[in-house]
């Protein structure tokens, strides 16, 4: 029988520095296909708002939205651990976090959660890791507060935002988070954050150091109506779609991905 991967997996991945694998999936279809090229990680993500559901930001999805694929794509995945998005206003504290997250795992079938924020949301991740709930914490773009940030912008540029994401870093793993996702920040900071951390750091646009990568699917496919600067295509080449989540796959794993381009500096 194949092991699941779990938050331990992370943990004694980023010691044995083996990169970790993270790609966003909504269906049962993708699902399996993603699992069986061995992917560490599906990360059933609050994107789906703009992939899925069409949106223009994250801020529209639901508790349920969120319930209704992570029960897709739980059931396909052999290997994979599950992780699902608390969508935006559904922690605004640690009573709703926790009682969202359960739905999260019980209706979702989700093996952990992620949520976005630093500083304020310290009391709400040590009240779920308490509690038994894994979480994985999101730092630098955070897209639930895209209208509070003015845009889809780099994070941490400044002395001070770098200061307080590396701050919000360590407090997050004090809280008891077992991995940070860092969106578009900037490689030297990414990578002192990294250094910092006993936990994993996922990067989405913050350079190779990173103990592993996430791509929205759409992206990594080159289907989406706006491609960010930081994804790659991998369906070129006459790949099919398992053959290019198996390039993405290895591209992580052995650092060819990210490339400097993708790279904010
Ligand atoms: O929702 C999502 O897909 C995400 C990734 C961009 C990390 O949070």
């Amino acid at each position: 029988m194949t092991k699941r991967i779990t938050v331990k997996t992370l943990r004694s991945m980023k010691q044995n520095s083996e990169k970790i694998v993270l790609l966003t999936a909504y269906d049962a279809s993708f699902a399996r296909v993603i699992d069986e090229q061995g992917v560490d990680v599906i990360l059933v993500g609050d994107s789906l708002g703009m992939v899925m559901q069409g949106h223009d930001s994250t801020v529209p999805v639901r508790v349920d939205d969120i319930i209704y694929h992570s029960k897709s794509v739980v059931p396909q995945c052999k290997r994979a651990m599950v992780m699902a998005d608390l969508p935006f206003m559904s922690y605004t504290n640690p009573n709703q976090a926790i009682k969202n997250a359960a739905r999260l795992m019980q209706e979702g079938l989700a093996h952990i959660v992620k949520l976005e924020g630093g500083e304020a949301q310290l009391e709400t991740v040590r009240h779920m890791t308490r509690h038994g709930v894994p979480v994985c914490a999101h730092l630098g773009l955070t897209p639930q507060t895209v209208h509070k940030l003015g845009g889809y912008r780099v994070q941490g540029r400044e002395e001070d935002s770098a200061k307080q994401m590396r701050t919000d870093a360590l407090a997050l793993q004090d809280a008891g988070a077992d991995a940070v996702v860092l969106e578009c920040v900037p490689v030297d900071l990414a990578e002192k954050i990294t250094h910092e951390l006993e936990i994993p750091t996922i990067g989405i646009g913050a350079g190779r150091v990173c103990d592993g990568q996430v791509l929205v699917l759409q992206d990594m496919i080159g289907i989406s109506s706006l491609a960010p600067k930081f994804t790659a295509n991998f369906l070129v080449d006459g790949r099919n779609i398992p053959e290019a989540i198996k390039a993405y796959t290895q591209a992580v794993r052995d650092e060819s991905f990210p490339a400097d381009e993708q790279c904010f500096f």
